[in-house]
């Protein structure tokens, strides 16, 4: 099963249907600084909602097409992150994430990210990741800014978001980029980050 650690706090591990109430509460939460750029948060009405996402989540993980992950800090749930677009012939795969409101501005997805970009070129051997945020949304794309990310193109009308269309920027990294550059997998205070827990 999936687990990584981040840092002291903060881990990365599989979402399963037992984190259902967990997830629909914290969704719950968060349903209006989801829901901006997140169709899913306005569509979340009741438990089962979540639970039906976490069962097509367990059958992705079964059929090793794809992950979604749980970021838990010091024992709470406050974000998740994810793989999709599995694309195992050309080794390549898109990362989503969202993080509660409260827990913005302290650099945590940033850092989960590069756990997740670590694990995507050093574990399953791929050779691309792909981020794709709304132009708009600026949060999102500092978040393959900051980690050295190429921006590649713009994909007009890409979504339909909120009753309008919007233009979604596309970040990529290569893993020959990835591991000669500075992201070697540690973090600023020195500690080793991605260890399996
Ligand atoms: C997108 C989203 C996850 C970004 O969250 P975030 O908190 O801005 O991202 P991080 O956790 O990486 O934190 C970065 C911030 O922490 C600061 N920071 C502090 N310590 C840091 C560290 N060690 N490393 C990096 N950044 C750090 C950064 O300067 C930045 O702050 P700023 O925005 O004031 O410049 C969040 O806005 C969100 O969930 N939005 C709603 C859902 C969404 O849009 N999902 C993405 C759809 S494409």
């Amino acid at each position: 099963m999936f687990k990584y650690k981040v840092d002291d706090r903060l881990y990365l591990a599989q979402l399963e249907t037992g984190h259902a109430e967990e997830l629909f509460q914290l969704t719950v939460r968060n349903r209006e600084h989801l829901g901006e750029w997140l169709p899913f948060a306005h569509a979340t009405h009741r438990v089962e909602d979540t639970l039906a996402y976490l069962e097509s989540c367990r059958v992705r993980h079964e059929a090793q097409d794809g992950l979604s992950a749980g970021i838990w800090r010091e024992g709470q749930l406050v974000g998740t992150i994810g793989l999709h677009d599995y694309n195992r012939d050309n080794r390549r795969v898109e990362i989503g994430y969202w993080l509660s409101e409260d827990c913005c501005g302290q650099g945590i997805m940033t850092r989960a990210c590069r756990v997740l970009i670590n694990y995507v070129f050093s574990d399953l051997e791929f050779n691309r990741v792909q981020i794709k945020a709304a132009v708009g949304n600026l949060p999102s794309r500092a978040i393959p800014e900051r980690l050295g990310f190429t921006q590649e193109g713009t994909l007009r009308d890409y979504s339909f978001l909120n009753g309008h269309y919007v233009d979604m920027a596309v970040y990529g990294m290569l893993r020959r980029e990835w591991t000669k550059g500075v992201y070697n997998g540690r973090t600023a205070s020195g500690t080793q980050e991605g260890k399996v827990i």
